[in-house]
C-alpha cells in the first residue's frame, strides 16, 4: 500500500510539474505577444500586438467597420475604437488577415501582404547591424540601433490626423520637409481627407486649417502664449505646455502634457481641430477644445479692414473705426479708409484692441525689436499699413503691407494692432471731447442732452434688432448727438403689455414694476415702468437711458428704447426669457439646470460684460450694484448684466470717487464702499468676486450660515481655502465638474473680494486669469469676512426685474 501510495504521489507530482510547465509556457507565450519591441527575424502577424512598456499604447492590425480592410495602426490600449492615433498603410489597406510586419534585408520596416508584396514600408534605408523597433509610451514607433544617437526612423515623422504630446508639426527650412496633420477621409477610411492642419511658412508663420488647399480657419500667428485665433483655449494651464519654435532652420509646433494625462489633438473629418484628454481609465475622454468655434472663424468671412463678431448666433462684420464699407450689402468687399493715406503729409497710427491679428502670410517680422522700433520701421516704409508686437507680452515686431484680412473681435484675449491712418482724420477731435469727463457734474450736463436722446429711428432698424443684429455701430457714434434711441408711443406699450396687466408683470424693482410685452411684430420686450412716487427715479432713469444706450456688448442687456409721455417714464429692454441668475443658482430644483460648464460660461460672460463697462466701452462705468438678480439670462443662458440705475461714469484717468449716497446690495458691497462711500472699479470687482463664490457654491453670501462658524460665504470660502479643502465649497447640486476650473474660479473669486482694493485684480486681469495659462496668486483675507462687520443701513433703491424683496438694493447715507 505504501508503495502504491508512493507511486501515486510521484504521479501527481509529475502531473503538477506538467501543469506548471504548461502554465509557464502559456505565460511565456502571453508575454511574447505583449512585448514592446521587434528585432530583425521576428514578425508581427494579424492578431498579434505590441504594447508599450507602460501599457499605454498598442500596435497591431486594426479592422475598420464591417469591411475586411485592415490597417497597421497604433491606438491607446484602453480605447481602441475611439483613439487610433496613427496608421501606417493609410491608403493601402490589407484585404485579409495575411499581413505581416517585419524588417526587410535592407533594414526597412515592411508590411507585407499574403503575396509577399510590400503594402507599406518605413521608407528610409539605413542598413545597420543591430536594429530594434520599439513602441514607446509616447505613442511613437521608433527604429533604433545600438550605434545611432538619433532614431533611424520614427512614426512621429509621418503624422496622420493626430498630434500626440511630444510630436511636432512644422517645416524644416533646409530640407523643406513639411509635417502636418490630415483628417481621415471617413469614419472607416483613414486615407488622407480634405482637411489639414498645417503651418503656413509664408510671412510670419501661422497655424492654418486647410480645406483642400484653401484656408478654412486661421488659428493664426503665435503670440508667445497661444495662437492669435484661439483665445478661447480653455484654462488648460495646469495640463499643457505649448511650444512654438521659429528660427532660421525651421518652424515647429508641439505640446507637452504636465502630469498624468492622456491627450490627443486631431483634425476630425468634418474639419474641426479637437483636443481630447483623459485622466485615467475610469474617466472618459473629455473634449477640451474644438475649433473653428463659430462662423466668425471662417477664413475671410469679412472682407479687408473689417472685424467679425458673433451676435446671437450670427456673424456680423463691421468696419474698423476710421473705415467705411465699400459695398454695404457685401461683406466680402471689405472697407476702405475714410480719409486716404498721405505718407508725405505724415500719417499716424491708430491703435485697435481686442482683435485677432490679421493674416500674416504677407507680413514681415523681427522677434527682437521693441514696439517703438517697430513703429519707427513701419513709419519709414510708406507701404507698411500696420504693426503689432509679435509677442503678446510686449516684444517683437510684425509689419503688414497692403490690406488687413481676416480679423475678428474678441471680448477676451484679443490683441492690439496699430494701423496707419491719415493724420487729417475727422473723428479724432470728437474722441477727445469724450475723453475728458468726469462724474456727476458732467453727467448733469449730459442729462440735458439725454432728452434729445430719444430720436425716432427708422422702422428698419427695429427689424435689425429684432433679429438680434447690431446696428452698424462702428461709425460716427462717438458723440452724444449721434445717439439714436427708439421712442415708443405710450399706446404701443400699453397694448404690448396688455394694459400693464398683472399677468404680464415680471417683477418689482426698487424703482417700479417690470412688465413683459409683445410688440405688434411679435418681438418680446421687457418694460421697466418707473413709479411716479419714486422720488429719485428721474435722475436714475436718465442715467440709465444715457448709459445703456451707449453700451453694446453681448453680456449687457440691450436697451431697445424709451418712452417719456405724460407722467410716464419707461425703459424698453430686450426680453430675457430665463429671468435672472438668482432664480436659478439659489433654487434647489432649478440649480440642477446650471451644470458646471454653464456656470463657467456665466462667470466668464459676467466678467466680460464688466470688463467692457470698466475698460472697453467708450466710457468708464462703475456699475455699483452687480449681483445675481441683476444678471439676466437669455434663451441660451448667456448672462447679461442689467440695471444701470446706479451706475457712474468716470473720466479718462479717474479711478475712484466718493459719494454721500451709498447704494448697493448687502453681501456684494466692498468694505471701502459700504463704510466710506468710496467706489471704484475695484468695488465692482469685489461684487463680482462675491457673485463668483455664490455661483460656485449655490449659496447666497448674505444670510449664509454654517454650524461651525459665524462667517459669511466669503469667510467660509476663505476658511476652506486656507484649510486646503476648497472643493468643499462647491454646490452639492453639481455632480460633475472640472476640478481645475473650480479651483481657478474660487481662487479668482477670493482674489476679487480681498480686503484692500489695491490687492484686488482689475477686470482685465480677472478675464485673463479665468482663461489663461499662468498660475494664480494666493488671495489674502477677504473684506467683510463675517456678516457682522457690515454696517447697518436704511433701504430703498433700484432693481430691474428683481423678484425678491430680500434681494432689493439698499442705499444709505454715508456714516460720517
Ligand atoms: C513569402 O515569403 C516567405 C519567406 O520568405 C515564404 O516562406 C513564403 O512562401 C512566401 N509566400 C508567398 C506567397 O510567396
Ligand atoms: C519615401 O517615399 C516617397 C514616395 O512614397 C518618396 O518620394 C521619397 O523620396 C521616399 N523617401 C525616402 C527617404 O526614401
Ligand atoms: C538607440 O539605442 C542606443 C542603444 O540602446 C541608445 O544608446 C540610444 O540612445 C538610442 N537612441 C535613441 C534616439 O533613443
Ligand atoms: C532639419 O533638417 C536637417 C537636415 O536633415 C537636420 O540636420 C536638422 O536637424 C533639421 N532641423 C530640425 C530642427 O529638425
Ligand atoms: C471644403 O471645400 C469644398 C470644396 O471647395 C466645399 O464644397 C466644402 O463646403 C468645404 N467645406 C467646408 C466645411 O467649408
Ligand atoms: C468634429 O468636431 C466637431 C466639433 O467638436 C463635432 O461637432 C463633429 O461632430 C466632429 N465630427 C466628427 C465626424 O467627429
Ligand atoms: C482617476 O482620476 C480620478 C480623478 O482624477 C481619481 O479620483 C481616481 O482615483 C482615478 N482612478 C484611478 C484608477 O487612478
Ligand atoms: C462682393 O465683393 C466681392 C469682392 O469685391 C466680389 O468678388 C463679389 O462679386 C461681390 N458679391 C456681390 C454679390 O456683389
Ligand atoms: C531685428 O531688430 C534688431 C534691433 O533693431 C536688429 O539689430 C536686427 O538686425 C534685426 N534683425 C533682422 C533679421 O532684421
Ligand atoms: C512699395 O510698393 C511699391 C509697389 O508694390 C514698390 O514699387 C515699392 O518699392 C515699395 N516701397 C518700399 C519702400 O518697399
Amino acid at each position: 500500500m505504501a508503495n502504491a501510495n508512493g507511486t501515486n504521489l510521484r504521479k501527481s507530482t509529475t502531473c503538477i510539474s506538467m501543469l506548471w510547465f504548461c502554465f509557464s509556457w502559456l505565460l511565456l507565450s502571453q508575454t511574447s505577444t505583449s512585448l514592446d519591441t521587434l528585432s530583425p527575424g521576428q514578425s508581427i502577424k494579424d492578431g498579434e500586438t505590441l504594447v508599450s512598456k507602460g501599457g499605454i499604447f498598442e500596435l497591431g492590425f486594426h479592422r475598420l467597420g464591417n469591411s475586411n480592410k485592415r490597417y497597421l495602426a497604433i491606438w491607446y490600449k484602453e480605447a481602441k475604437a475611439f483613439s487610433v492615433v496613427w496608421v501606417a498603410n493609410r491608403e493601402t489597406p490589407l484585404l485579409d488577415s495575411s499581413g505581416v510586419l517585419s524588417f526587410s534585408k535592407k533594414g526597412l520596416l515592411v508590411l507585407l501582404n499574403g503575396k509577399n508584396s510590400t503594402v507599406w514600408s518605413s521608407n528610409k534605408t539605413t542598413p545597420a547591424q543591430s536594429l530594434l523597433m520599439q513602441l514607446l509610451d509616447t505613442g511613437n514607433l521608433v527604429v533604433n540601433d545600438t550605434q545611432s544617437v538619433n532614431y533611424l526612423w520614427q512614426s512621429f515623422d509621418s503624422p496622420c490626423d493626430t498630434l500626440l504630446p511630444g510630436m511636432r508639426i512644422g517645416r524644416n527650412f533646409s530640407t523643406r520637409q513639411d509635417r502636418f496633420l490630415t483628417s481621415w477621409k471617413s469614419a472607416n477610411d483613414p486615407a488622407p481627407g480634405q482637411f489639414s492642419l498645417w503651418i503656413d511658412p509664408r510671412g510670419f508663420p501661422q497655424l492654418v486649417l486647410r480645406n483642400g488647399t484653401a484656408m478654412h480657419y486661421r488659428l493664426g500667428s503665435w503670440n508667445g502664449l497661444r495662437f492669435t485665433g484661439t483665445p478661447q483655449l480653455p484654462a488648460q494651464i495646469e495640463l499643457f505646455e505649448y511650444e512654438f519654435e521659429l528660427n532660421n532652420n525651421g518652424v515647429y509646433y508641439e505640446y507637452e502634457v504636465k502630469g498624468n494625462l492622456m491627450s490627443r489633438l486631431f483634425v476630425n473629418r468634418s474639419g474641426f481641430v479637437e483636443r481630447f484628454a483623459r485622466e485615467n481609465q475610469s474617466n472618459g475622454w473629455r473634449n477640451l477644445y474644438s475649433a473653428p468655434l463659430d462662423q466668425c472663424d471662417k477664413y475671410s468671412l469679412c472682407g479687408a479692414h473689417m472685424k467679425c463678431d458673433i451676435i446671437g448666433d450670427l456673424p456680423n462684420c463691421v468696419c474698423l473705426e476710421g473705415f467705411v464699407s465699400k459695398s454695404p450689402k457685401n461683406w466680402s468687399a471689405g472697407c476702405v479708409r475714410k480719409t486716404p493715406l498721405d505718407c508725405k503729409a505724415g500719417d499716424i497710427f491708430r491703435s485697435y484692441t481686442g482683435l485677432k491679428l490679421p493674416d500674416t502670410s504677407g507680413s514681415s517680422y523681427n522677434m527682437t525689436m521693441s514696439l517703438a522700433e517697430c513703429k519707427e520701421m513701419c513709419t519709414r516704409n510708406c507701404n507698411c499699413t500696420a504693426y503689432a508686437n509679435s509677442n503678446i507680452k510686449g516684444s517683437g515686431c510684425l509689419l503688414w503691407f497692403g490690406e488687413l484680412a481676416d480679423m475678428r473681435e474678441y471680448n477676451e484675449g484679443g490683441q492690439n494692432i496699430y494701423i496707419r491712418m491719415s493724420s487729417s482724420k475727422p473723428d479724432q477731435a470728437k474722441k477727445k471731447q469724450i475723453g475728458i469727463i468726469v462724474t456727476s457734474a458732467i453727467l448733469v450736463g449730459m442729462l440735458v442732452v439725454g432728452i434729445i436722446v430719444c430720436i425716432q429711428r427708422r422702422k428698419k432698424s427695429m427689424q435689425g434688432m429684432a433679429n438680434g443684429i447690431h446696428m452698424n455701430d462702428n461709425e460716427n457714434n462717438e458723440g452724444t448727438e449721434d445717439m439714436e434711441l427708439l421712442t415708443f408711443d405710450i399706446t404701443t406699450i400699453t397694448k404690448a403689455t396688455n394694459n400693464f396687466s398683472r399677468d404680464n408683470k415680471l417683477g418689482q424693482g426698487g424703482f417700479g414694476p417690470v412688465y413683459k410685452g409683445t410688440l405688434p411684430g411679435g418681438q418680446e420686450i421687457a418694460v421697466k415702468r418707473l413709479s411716479k412716487s419714486s422720488g429719485q427715479g428721474q435722475t436714475e432713469f436718465k442715467t440709465e437711458v444715457i448709459l445703456i444706450s451707449k453700451l453694446q456688448h453681448r453680456n449687457l442687456v440691450r436697451l431697445l428704447g424709451c418712452c417719456f409721455q405724460k407722467d410716464e417714464k419707461m425703459l424698453i429692454y430686450e426680453f430675457m426669457p430665463n429671468k435672472s441668475l438668482d432664480f436659478f443658482i439659489f433654487d434647489q430644483m432649478r440649480s440642477n439646470y446650471l451644470d458646471w460648464p454653464k456656470r463657467v460660461h456665466i462667470i466668464g460672460g459676467i466678467a466680460k460684460g464688466l470688463l467692457y463697462l470698466h475698460q472697453d466701452s467708450r466710457l468708464r462705468i462703475i456699475h455699483r450694484d452687480l449681483k445675481a438678480s441683476n444678471v439676466l439670462l437669455d434663451k441660451d443662458m448667456n448672462p447679461k448684466i442689467s440695471d444701470f440705475g446706479m451706475a457712474r461714469i468716470f473720466g479718462g484717468d479717474q479711478t475712484e470717487a466718493n459719494t454721500n449716497r451709498v447704494a448697493g446690495t448687502y453681501g456684494y458691497m466692498a468694505p471701502e464702499y459700504a463704510v466710506d462711500g468710496l467706489f471704484s472699479m475695484k468695488s465692482d470687482v469685489f461684487s463680482f468676486g462675491a457673485l463668483v463664490l455664490e455661483i460656485v457654491s449655490g449659496k447666497k453670501n448674505r444670510g449664509f450660515s454654517h454650524p461651525d462658524h459665524n462667517h459669511n460665504l466669503l469667510g467660509h470660502a476663505w476658511k476652506l481655502w486656507i484649510e486646503e479643502r476648497p472643493l468643499e465649497l462647491v454646490d452639492h447640486m453639481l455632480d460633475s465638474f472640472a476640478t481645475f476650473e473650480v479651483l481657478r474660479c474660487i481662487n479668482v473669486g477670493l482674489l476679487c473680494v480681498q480686503q484692500r482694493p489695491e490687492d484686488r485684480p482689475n477686470m482685465s486681469s480677472v478675464v485673463v486669469m479665468l482663461g489663461s495659462e499662468s498660475s494664480l496668486p494666493q488671495p489674502k483675507q477677504p473684506g467683510f469676512f463675517t456678516e457682522r462687520n457690515m454696517p447697518e443701513a436704511e433701504s430703498s433703491s433700484s432693481g430691474h426685474g428683481s423678484t425678491s424683496v430680500n434681494e432689493m438694493s439698499t442705499s444709505f447715507l454715508e456714516p460720517r
